[in-house]
């Protein structure tokens, strides 16, 4: 696929909206690198990239009555590998249209080899798995779903999470054109692919919208569009100093989002719901608020526009339905919103009297709104409705499995045990934990997550976790990062890196950074030891230098867990030898150049500044977006895991090979019976029984 590139950009506080980029070919060859920048300002994703998004995609298809040969039609447009859902809301009474929409998917998938899911918007069971999961909004008061596209299209957005999909794409069921469907979810890939942020949308803006008056005339704009549009851009432009016409697609029905903004955002009833999403973005992310989510500020909300080659072919369903329900709705979320002024509510007002949807002096009726669906209790609603996924499967024989999902999910973690590794589950000289063995047993049989953090690497935990058998994220480094198998958690979450089966989240200062940074705090340290000979003799040796063999030496781990403690990612180990005031004066230097020195039993551990305590709290937040409230136990043994045991509900301190506690200054702190491993084993038991 290839577009034209970006020649204007709004920011509105972390909300970048990209002004509409134009498909100029939508296949454009095989090519080697994902992302080609030619040099005519024009931009290429290549068939893998799309195909890679293609494949984490569900399309929502609502449909309500369609013509079934164009409801057909429109499956044929839809990629191979984006898994179909389909929210119907058509006739079941007399001639049931429904029926006749399941078996029409069922035969295509069957042709076609693919799955699918189809659900009644209507269904009892669907609308009881939402109460039950604590989401009455979309719940009307005969206690089914209400009608409504976007009511539909929350239906979509959780089964999309269910599914474990990354990305959702929404597609209208009356669309003449195959061609222009297929188009659609190729520009939707395609801008996700271009995104930089995990929260991105991307906005179908029709080349053509053609109305067949007698012959064809391409109509550029719809009528509720470009009114729409014109009042979004006149709200933004009160927020900054330049007027703007940035928005173009403020009633894009056609449009898609990475599943981590769409469990985000604030929905609008009905036809209201494009432009609430965009209402929903500015609130929420765009700084004139207060700021609702740090982890979306920090990496910023991408709103992509593209224009189609395609025309947009559809069902026209009549003036009434254009200024009724749509044309109204979508102002009055506008005017309804806390960012608008009073100067557009009045034009806003004057537009819906001018066209006959209000009359004068009436109010600016309000649209319900849907609070955001990641509010909806996922393994709950997992759990109501896993025995009803063989009637939303097609083909029948090929039931879509949530099982898996959801008890990855059910591990149910109501408790978390974060634990040190070194002196707490592993003995101190021998690095064993076969006296932690029947413990840890006993948690997984609980199904209680065991998340090591450690100053250890990637490689040395992965051994252990190996061993053990243990599925958890793991923080690695004191804090360095956060590892995270790509399949752990059911709801997306922001991440810097994927890395073979994981993602990570980083913390630290990259090794390379680091290393040029501490050659620099050597190189001052050597020079004030020599000019004052008074501190003594130093000397001073980094894992990153030293041989395994004298690793292994050193600390008595074998070669191979010494060459694994070589391969370092955001720390450095030293052992630094000589009087106290040489020691200090080396770790002043280091301080200098921005490092963090902090002395450990024999080593001391250089980072740029991460702690244990940052990620854990963020690790945990990660378990409560994905399992509710839950309960945090925290095992360490010494000063360094500070930080860590004041993250977590509770703490708990095992002895030292001294027999003694440290001193360390944290609240609640419980200080348990056992050296390491003994004391990690009655930490288990208190933490099992529950404190
Ligand atoms: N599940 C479900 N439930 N689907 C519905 C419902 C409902 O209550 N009502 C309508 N749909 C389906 C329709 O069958 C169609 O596939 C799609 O939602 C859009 O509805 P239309 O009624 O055809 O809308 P439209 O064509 O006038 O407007 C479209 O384009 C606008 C932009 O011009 C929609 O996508 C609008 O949302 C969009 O703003």
């Amino acid at each position: 696929m290839r577009f034209d590139s970006v020649n204007q950009t709004d920011h509105l506080g972390s909300v970048s909206i990209y002004n509409v980029r134009r498909a100029i070919e939508l296949d454009s060859g095989s090519v080697i690198t994902n992302l080609d920048k030619d040099e005519a300002g024009v931009q290429r994703v290549s068939r893998e990239a799309i195909a890679e998004v293609e494949q984490k995609m569900a399309i929502v298809l609502s449909i309500k009555n369609e013509d079934l040969k164009v409801f057909e039609g429109v499956l044929g447009g839809i990629p191979h590998d984006c898994l179909m859902i389909v929210i119907s809301n058509s006739s079941v009474e007399g001639v049931d249209i429904f029926k006749s929409e399941r078996d029409i998917i069922s035969r295509f998938c069957n042709t076609t080899k693919r799955r699918a899911l189809i659900v009644h918007q209507k269904d009892e069971a669907l609308a009881q798995a939402f109460l039950s999961a604590g989401y009455p909004d979309i719940i009307g008061d005969d206690n089914l779903i209400r009608d409504g596209k976007s009511e539909g299209m929350m239906i979509g957005i959780i089964l999309a999470a269910l599914m474990g999909k990354d990305y959702i794409g929404f597609i209208d069921t009356d669309n003449y054109l195959p061609g222009a469907v297929l188009e659609y979810v190729r520009h939707y890939a395609t801008g996700f692919s271009l995104a930089k942020s995990p929260y991105a949308m991307v906005r179908i803006l029709w080349h053509y919208k053609p109305k067949f008056t007698g012959e064809f005339y391409f109509k550029k704009w719809g009528r509720v569009s470009e009114t729409s549009n014109r009042f979004l851009n006149a709200l933004l432009s009160t927020k900054g100093q330049f007027e703007t016409e940035i928005i173009k697609t403020a009633n894009a029905g056609e449009h898609a989002m990475s599943l981590e903004l769409a469990m985000r955002l604030t929905y609008g009833s009905g036809y209201a719901v494009e432009t609430q999403e965009l209402i929903s973005i500015m609130e929420k992310f765009g700084g004139i608020l207060p700021a609702s989510d740090e982890q979306v500020t920090e990496k910023g909300v991408e709103i992509v526009q593209t224009e189609t080659i395609n025309p947009h072919l559809h069902a026209e369903k009549g003036d009434e339905h254009l200024l009724q329900e749509m044309l109204m709705p979508s102002l009055s979320v506008i005017y309804h919103s806390p960012l608008c002024e009073d100067s557009t509510r009045e034009s806003i007002k004057e537009q819906l009297v001018g066209t006959g949807c209000l009359d004068e002096g009436e109010p600016v009726p309000q649209v319900r709104l849907i609070s955001p669906p990641q509010n909806v209790n996922l393994p709950v609603f997992a759990e109501t409705i896993e025995g009803e996924m063989a009637r939303y499967s097609v083909p029948e024989k090929a039931v879509l499995n949530i099982a898996g999902v959801r008890k990855k999910k059910a591990k149910v973690a109501k408790k978390v045990v974060i634990t040190d590794l070194d002196g707490t589950l592993l003995q101190s000289l021998t690095y064993s934990y076969t006296a932690a063995l029947d413990a840890v047993r006993n948690l997984q049989g609980q199904e209680i997550p065991i998340v090591f953090c450690s100053a250890k690497t990637k490689q040395e935990q992965q051994v252990y976790r190996e061993e053990l058998g243990i599925e958890a994220p793991f923080i690695i480094e004191n804090g360095g990062a956060i590892y995270i198998q790509k399949d752990y958690f059911r709801l997306p979450f922001s991440y810097d890196k994927a890395s073979e089966d994981f993602l990570v989240i980083e913390f630290g200062m990259p090794y390379s950074e680091l290393r040029h940074r501490l050659s620099l705090a050597m190189d001052a340290a050597c020079r004030q030891i020599e000019e004052n000979p008074k501190l003594g003799g130093i000397s001073i040796s980094s894992f990153g230098d030293m041989s395994k063999e004298d690793i292994a030496k050193e600390t008595g781990l074998s070669l191979k867990m010494a060459s694994f403690a070589k391969q370092r990612e955001y720390s450095e180990t030293l052992k630094i030898g000589g009087g106290q005031k040489a020691v200090e004066a080396v770790c002043q230097e280091i301080g200098n150049v921005g490092l963090l020195c902090i002395p450990g039993v024999k080593f001391y551990e250089v980072t740029g500044g991460n702690d244990k305590g940052k990620a854990v709290k963020v690790l945990l937040e990660i378990f409560k977006l994905n399992y509710g409230d839950i309960t945090s136990y925290g095992i360490g043994d010494g000063a360094d895991d500070l930080s860590l045991l004041a993250s977590v509900d509770h703490p708990m301190l095992v002895q030292g090979a001294d027999k003694r506690w440290q001193r360390l200054n944290v609240r609640n702190l419980k200080r348990v019976k056992g050296i390491s491993t003994e004391g990690w084993s009655k930490a288990i038991e208190i933490a099992i029984g529950g404190i």
